[in-house]
């Protein structure tokens, strides 16, 4: 089976005359139209049955068509779906109520930082990643009076132009988008020291993502987190965790920052925390809180009811079903699994890394083979960058699943290492660019 060529007549075309021809050409699009869900299944238009690992590129935390979702959606449908923020409104009401119990709040003894003492109790709604990451970095400038932030190589905040200016990626900071928003800086992902030597009495943020995302999977040294607590502390600056993409539960614990018992200043979500429904929030301390003023950030939509009733549903499924727990097992299980699959095609894996439902598979080849035999062999696959496997399945994914998606993944690589292939040839290229850091419109070595 030739994959490679595949793939390329697959993707180049056109699959949907409506899709192809009226939307914008933006999306990397694969051929199958999905029709329906169920848990971690989706099901196209002839109705093949796919498992998705993507997890809707993470947002299907409790599963597909998640029923009590769905009935919370249809319910508040009934009785009112816009309620804008500057009217008080029941959905909203028992949404944060239900949120506000589960924020970080880690107590440290000795600190007087107010992250620290009472975590986080204050909130924005909103409806996007980005849109939470834009509101976070204004909070941030707001709380301290100052203008500049510290992100990391290999960081994705989204695509919108503030959180696009704390994105490291080229592949988005693209030449024709500048310029970007003014102030901001990258120091290599983990390098402690490195991170100190940018942060100065300017430095109103450091935005992070607890485990990296979108670049592959990288989960920091365990002196990082807690370092960049002491570090945004003993400068004044406030600290940004993004977990959009973390959060919710994908790594055994409600908010990824827990797994290193660290509390930031300033929480954003999004994703899976409505179930699907569009949404996002931002979770601040009173210190930050108090700095801001009526009108200083608004959104039309944010609070939505329809939003915030699918949101305390998938709050409520996710502890009751015990997902952390799912999530922390079948996690460590599927690693295992994906470690022995490595044992399998050495020449096709580098390495298989992550925690809990947050893994990735780094190849040593062009993951595109692999995903387009997923498609065909009925496993939806996301990809990050040209070479990385990314696991976000749904948490309610089983061990049954679990093992159906290994036992094809190892057909596909035997074909693949079968077809004689060239495999090695996908070299690492992160460290070479971590060693550099870009200020606007200038790299500089630091
Ligand atoms: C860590 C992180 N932050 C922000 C975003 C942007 O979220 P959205 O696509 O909802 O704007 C993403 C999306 O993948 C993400 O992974």
């Amino acid at each position: 089976m030739s994959v490679a060529s595949d793939f390329e007549t697959q993707v180049r075309e056109p699959f949907d005359r409506v899709e192809d021809e009226i939307l914008i050409p933006l999306y990397q699009k694969f051929p199958v139209r999905i029709v329906r869900g169920s848990g971690t299944l989706l099901y196209d238009d002839s109705g093949k049955e796919y498992i998705d690992l993507s997890g809707g590129y993470g947002v299907a935390i409790v599963g597909h068509a998640n029923p009590e979702v769905s009935r919370a959606i249809s319910e508040q449908s009934r009785k009112l779906i816009t309620c804008h923020g500057s009217l008080y409104n029941d959905a909203r009401r028992e949404y944060l109520e239900a949120i506000s119990t589960h924020l970080p709040k880690i107590g440290r003894e000795g600190t007087t930082n107010d992250s620290e003492t009472t975590g986080l109790s204050k909130i924005y709604l909103c409806n996007s990643g980005a849109e939470a990451n834009e509101a976070a970095i204004k909070f941030a400038r707001k709380s301290t009076g100052r203008k500049k932030t510290i992100a990391f190589t290999g960081s994705y905040h989204g695509k919108t132009m503030g959180a696009l200016s704390a994105t490291w990626s080229q592949k988005y900071r693209k030449k024709e988008f500048e310029p970007f928003v003014e102030g901001f800086e990258f120091a290599p992902f983990g390098d402690l020291e490195k991170t100190r030597r940018l942060v100065d009495s300017e430095t109103a943020a450091i935005i992070v993502e607890p485990i990296q995302g979108e670049s592959g999977i990288h989960i920091p040294p365990d002196d990082f987190l807690p370092g960049l607590r002491k570090l945004a502390d003993q400068n004044g600056s406030a600290l940004i965790f993004d977990e959009v993409q973390s959060g919710f539960g994908r790594t055994g614990k409600l908010w990824a920052c827990e797994n290193w018992d660290c509390c930031p200043d300033i929480l954003t979500a999004a994703k899976g925390i409505a179930g699907g429904v569009p949404f996002g929030f931002v979770a601040v301390t009173r210190k930050v809180s108090e700095s801001l003023k009526v009108g200083d950030h608004t959104s039309t939509f944010g609070g939505n009811p329809l939003a915030c009733a699918a949101a305390k549903a998938a709050l409520d499924f996710l502890l009751r079903d015990k997902l952390l727990e799912k999530a922390k097992q079948n996690g460590l299980y599927f690693k295992e699994k994906l470690q022995q699959l490595q044992k399998r095609h050495p020449s096709i894996i580098r390495e298989i890394r992550g925690m809990g439902l947050m893994l990735a598979a780094e190849l040593k080849i062009p993951v595109k083979d692999v995903i387009i035999s997923g498609y065909k062999e009925g496993l939806i696959l996301l990809y990050s960058g040209i070479n990385v496997l990314r696991f976000l399945p749904p948490l309610v994914i089983t061990r049954d699943q679990i093992d159906l998606v290994i036992e094809r993944l190892d057909w596909i690589m035997s074909s693949i290492d079968g077809a004689g292939q060239p495999t090695g040839d996908v070299e690492r290229k992160e460290e070479e660019e971590a060693t550099s850091v870009i200020t606007t419109g200038t790299t500089k070595k630091i």
